[in-house]
């Protein structure tokens, strides 16, 4: 912004970013269909945010900015639901489908009744009050009719509308959840950091919901899902279908998984398909939900004492299954933790064959009375991380072993220590073998510097051959000493050596990820990054300037404070710098960068500038443009009197910007 912005220009501006961030976040999050790149749209976020930071009275509760505003709460004020909030009642079998479909029918006295049928999301369910478009409460379920005020949390959540695209006074039910990649990277963080885990998804969204500081629910990425309209002023309408359509146009997130079926037929044949293929889906559901589509329909057969007469559970049966417990192992984490891993006799879950399982720790191994040799039930946490639910103990023949968990860590003898907040068991060797082969692979992974072909077995590979004793080694890898190991040719080597190059050039964050400071997470990464700008900074900062940072805490801060204390560690960071890799913050908006990889052609008469002028202008914020409207091109830039180009633009739906527009997606100030 620039600083002499006056306040009426700033007033009209705010409000033109708000409805464009509001407009991308809808695109994004309820239709899916993205048009303008994250860059792009964080430089609108951050122009706003400096417009308010300049004129604080201009701050407005819907302003995009304002998700996580309040402090942490002293507790949780309870709110009564003026629509109570019903659970339903579950089908497991088809039989039980039957039976339902066959009551409605004799209630309603109809032959056939039409059902909408919905994805059963696996999450908690919350409620949220809309007054004249504008998010006012929203709260759990509690106990149906009084449930916790969580306003703080939801308002955190991007797929949250905080005002709706028409000002309707609603009521609306859905969702909340935490996506399957994200519970296994929490998870993955809590182990190493020796906390407690979440036993799925559910528990994940539920527990982060429930926390007074909204900053935890900020950082958990979740989303949530709408699926009933619970009521809505001023509207008539006829069907759930139409419900939902209504819920979607005016910015409420709805999955596009439900469908219209006729019969109940069709209804089971249905349920089964998606026995299989919920594993593909990136979220966790634990059924399918059957709802009367006609909604005067839904009124004349009403509610139980607990759940309504037309709508219906059906739940897939557990994914639970029996094997034998071989044996037990222990891998090393990145960070020392030691993970006791049961090794299985293969068997098929959710999909897949799986032979080991996680224990989590020593202590859910004793309290379940886990024994080597016992047949065990296991299943998929958030279908995707096996785990050992527990022994079928009348299975026992007399031959199961208790375990015992090693006092040594397995990879190098050093006896094993136990921090009392924590749950997990560490090797406190600095210089563990397991230690760099982990933290190589961590070095090496996507969110870290993300160096492709650098994965496990190429990392266990280079170490045998003694090419890397720490991180800056990769840097001084050559093709020769790669062609010396196995099943490495001259292809192999040179892709490593150019991803390994190109490396060097990461923004800042990446490495500080990459380095594997205890606590220090790709969030926490980035707000570092971003508060000091260079890596010099960042090692001058004592415990209270870091704990200046947004999302640094004490905790975070004594770890990253005690990690320079350590002589090796400075070698190691001198040996990077040396290697030339880059140690600054690369701000890709500051760099002009808000069209990076972003795709123009240009048509039509633009008021005042040439499209020579145009062209230059997206070069130099990092974007192309090429002359051809193709599915790869992201936006027609169209003046006046465009013709073709336009037209073949609307037929591929690519998204078609005005002058104006395209300027409102560059940084204020800088044209
Ligand atoms: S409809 C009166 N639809 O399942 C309408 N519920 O066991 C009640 N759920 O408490 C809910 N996905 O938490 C409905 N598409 C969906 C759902 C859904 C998940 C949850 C919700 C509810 C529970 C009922």
């Amino acid at each position: 912004m620039p600083m002499d912005m006056d306040k009426a220009t700033a007033t009209a501006r705010a409000a033109e970013l708000r409805q464009l961030i509001n407009r991308h976040n809808y695109l994004y999050y309820v239709l899916d269909r993205p048009e303008i790149t994250d860059a792009a749209y964080d430089a609108l976020m951050r122009e706003l945010e400096a417009i308010e930071a300049k004129y604080p009275d201009l701050v407005q509760p819907d302003s995009p900015t304002q998700r996580v505003g309040a402090p942490p709460a002293a507790g949780f004020v309870t709110v009564s639901h003026a629509i109570p909030m019903f659970s339903l009642a579950n089908a497991f079998t088809a039989a039980d489908l039957r039976e339902f479909d066959q009551r409605v029918r004799e209630l309603a006295g109809v032959d056939k009744v039409s059902y909408v049928v919905e994805l059963k999301f696996d999450g908690l369910a919350v409620s949220l009050q809309y007054v004249d478009g504008l998010l006012t409460t929203g709260a759990t379920r509690g106990d149906g009719s009084v449930g916790e005020d969580i306003t703080s949390n939801l308002r955190t959540l991007p797929t949250v509308p905080l005002r709706l695209q028409q000002p309707y006074t609603l009521t609306v039910r859905g969702e909340v959840y935490m996506p399957k990649a994200t519970f296994a990277r929490l998870n993955a963080e809590r182990q190493e950091a020796g906390l407690p885990l979440f036993a799925n998804p559910r528990n994940a969204a539920a527990g982060s919901m429930r926390q007074l500081d909204p900053k935890i629910a900020a950082s958990r990425g979740l989303a949530i899902y709408f699926y009933n309209l619970a009521s809505i002023d001023g509207v008539n309408l006829t069907t759930h279908a139409d419900s939902l359509k209504l819920m979607r146009e005016v910015g409420l997130r709805v999955n596009s998984d439900w469908v219209v079926l006729d019969s109940i037929d069709e209804i089971i044949d249905y349920c089964l398909a998606w026995h299989e293929k919920r594993h593909s889906l990136p979220y966790e559901i634990d059924g399918l939900v059957i709802k009367v589509n006609d909604l005067a329909l839904q009124s004349r057969l009403g509610y139980t004492a607990k759940s309504p007469r037309w709508a219906i559970a059906y739940k897939f049966p557990a994914e639970q299954v029996q094997t034998k417990l071989l044996d037990i192992e222990i891998s090393v984490g990145r960070t020392g933790t030691l993970n006791p891993t049961a090794v299985l006799e293969p068997v098929t879950i959710a999909g897949s064959v799986v032979s080991r399982a996680s224990l989590h720790n020593a202590d859910l191994i004793a309290a379940k009375d886990i024994r080597i040799g016992d047949t065990v039930l296991v299943q998929k946490a958030g279908d995707i991380i096996p785990e050992v639910v527990g022994p079928l103990v009348d299975l026992r023949t007399g031959a199961e072993e208790p375990y015992v968990m090693p006092t040594t860590c397995p990879e190098c003898g050093t006896q094993a220590v136990r921090a009392p907040d924590e749950v997990a068991w560490r090797c406190p060797n600095v210089s563990c073998p397991a230690l760099l082969r982990e933290g190589l692979i961590h070095f090496a992974s996507r969110d870290a510097m993300d160096i492709e072909g650098l994965g496990p077995a190429m990392v266990s590979a280079l170490l045998a051959a003694d090419l890397v004793k720490d991180f800056a080694d990769l840097y001084s890898l050559t093709q020769a000493e790669l062609l010396t190991l196995e099943r490495v040719g001259v292809k192999t080597a040179d892709n490593l050596l150019r991803a390994i190059d190109k490396s060097k050039q990461n923004s800042l964050e990446r490495l500080i990820f990459a380095l594997g400071i205890r606590h220090v997470g790709a969030k926490g990464a980035l707000s570092l990054a971003q508060h000091f700008g260079t890596l010099e900074k960042l090692m001058a900062a004592d415990q209270a300037d870091l704990q200046q940072v947004p999302d640094i805490g004490p905790k975070m801060a004594a770890s990253i404070v005690d990690y320079w204390q350590v002589e090796a560690n400075r070698r190691l960071i001198q040996k990077l710098i040396a290697s030339g890799v880059n140690t600054r913050y690369l701000d890709a908006t500051a760099l002009g960068d808000v069209f990076a990889d972003t795709t123009f052609v240009i048509t039509g008469t633009l008021p005042g500038v040439s499209r020579e002028e145009a062209k230059q202008l997206i070069e130099r914020y990092g974007g192309k443009v090429t002359s051809s409207v193709s599915r790869k091109t992201n936006y027609l830039l169209a003046g006046e009197k465009a013709g073709s180009k336009l037209a073949r633009a609307q037929e591929l739906g690519v998204p078609v910007l005005s002058w104006e527009e395209f300027l409102a997606l560059l940084p204020a100030g800088t044209v």
